[in-house]
């Protein structure tokens, strides 16, 4: 018997309703960068990682890791603001900020902190949010953290969000508008034009998160406002390490001022310990090299779409697109469940996504592709995809 059966019990709830979670130990098999992982004794096809351009095991990250951390040491030390901000910041900051032709880039410990601190430090309580139902938790928690008003629109509804801004901006000091620019479990994208020209109907602030579409969307891959020309009229661009530069790590990207004020007010960046100079210095290389290799991207996308087209035409439902998310709704969490085991033991890592992470009957398969998966892979796995759906009952 449990010392905490209260715990105990809504585990067992949990559990019940099919919201289990584990951690799954991993490993990687060396000489397949990524592609292949081990976990239980078994080999599996990953198609769960973010590692989208397949860089998490390059050995020239690896090596620039390495002789920084030789000089630097191993750790960050301290915050920032004490003596934690080693000149491997100013460097990959610089490197950051001209990628993404805007004025100053601060870095931040992950993406989390990156939205939690930000919209924590730009708004108060006399302040408003307005914010797409579907963005990332951070985004979600910074809001409530900030004490601003939160207003959640219709996942890319902007006439809601208009209604919102109408109703609601003259009771508030500041507005910001803030949205994923591409979303993480459905892959779908935010209409950044459109949403610029709410801001500056409206006199909002515009954020945007591209931690799914940076690396991935662009000439250099710097995202999808770049992609579209407008990556000057956003206020605040945040991006992710962690995803298509496989690393670890965020930043944010804004003219100068907000950089400074950012730098006086966000707690995350002034309470917390600054990040590993080896990993800031690696941060750096792997924008030279996302920005360089043009091949990975094509790759991606030709992936990513081959292997989306052949889900669809088997019946399977997936929604349309061209981001390395492939999402196969499901609906109910059992039926997530059996169909990731069934992949499991056929050799595919692919996890099943449930609610809160995703809206109630909406549970979900959510395929991610690697710029470095094999086209005899991303064949098979859909070959599989498709059988269990079969075997399922998903499609007949
Ligand atoms: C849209 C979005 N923003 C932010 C984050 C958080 O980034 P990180 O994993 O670096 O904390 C994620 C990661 O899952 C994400 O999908």
């Amino acid at each position: 018997m449990s010392r905490y059966p209260e715990l105990q019990q809504e585990l067992e709830h949990r559990r019940k309703k099919g919201l289990q979670r584990m951690l799954r130990t991993t490993e990687y098999v060396a000489e397949c960068q990524g592609t292949w992982i081990v976990s239980n004794g078994q080999k599996l096809l990953n198609l769960s990682s973010n590692n989208y351009l397949g860089l998490s095991h390059d050995p020239r990250l690896l090596n620039t890791w390495q002789l920084t951390a030789n000089t630097f040491g191993a750790g960050g030390t301290s915050s920032r603001l004490v003596v934690g901000n080693s000149s491997c910041y100013h460097h990959t900051e610089q490197i950051i900020s001209r990628w993404k032709e805007r004025e100053a880039t601060l870095l931040f410990a992950n993406g989390y902190m990156a939205n939690l601190g930000c919209i924590s430090a730009l708004l108060d309580r006399h302040s408003a949010i307005y914010s797409d139902r579907l963005n990332h938790a951070s985004i979600v928690d910074g809001t409530i953290l900030s004490r601003a008003s939160h207003y959640r629109y219709r996942h890319n509804d902007y006439e809601h969000l208009q209604y919102l801004l109408q109703k609601h901006k003259e009771k508030h000091r500041r507005n910001l508008i803030v949205t994923d620019t591409v979303f993480s479990m459905d892959g779908d994208k935010a209409n950044i034009e459109e949403l610029i020209k709410i801001k500056h109907d409206y006199g909002a602030f515009l954020m945007v998160d591209e931690a799914h579409a940076s690396g991935v969307y662009g000439e250099t891959g710097a995202g999808l406002c770049h992609q579209l020309g407008v990556h000057q009229e956003v206020d605040i661009l945040m991006g992710t390490c962690s995803k298509a530069l496989g690393l670890y790590g965020a930043y944010v990207c804004a003219d100068q001022v907000l950089i400074d004020y950012l730098v006086h007010t966000c707690r995350p960046l002034i309470y917390s310990t600054s990040l590993p100079p080896a990993l800031v210095t690696a941060i750096g290389h792997s924008v030279a090299i996302v920005q360089q290799e043009e091949w990975r991207r094509q790759e991606l996308h030709r992936k990513s779409n081959q292997f989306r087209t052949q889900l669809q035409q088997a019946g399977l439902l997936v929604p349309s697109g061209d981001s390395p998310i492939v999402p196969l709704l499901l609906g109910d969490n059992q039926t997530a469940i059996e169909y990731s085991n069934r992949l499991e033991q056929a050799g595919i890592l692919a996890v099943a996504i449930r609610p809160p992470t995703v809206p109630e009957d909406s549970a979900r398969i959510r395929f991610s592709l690697m710029a470095t998966h094999s086209d005899e892979d991303i064949a098979w796995a859909a070959h599989q995809t498709i059988q269990t759906a079969m075997e399922l009952g998903v499609i007949t």
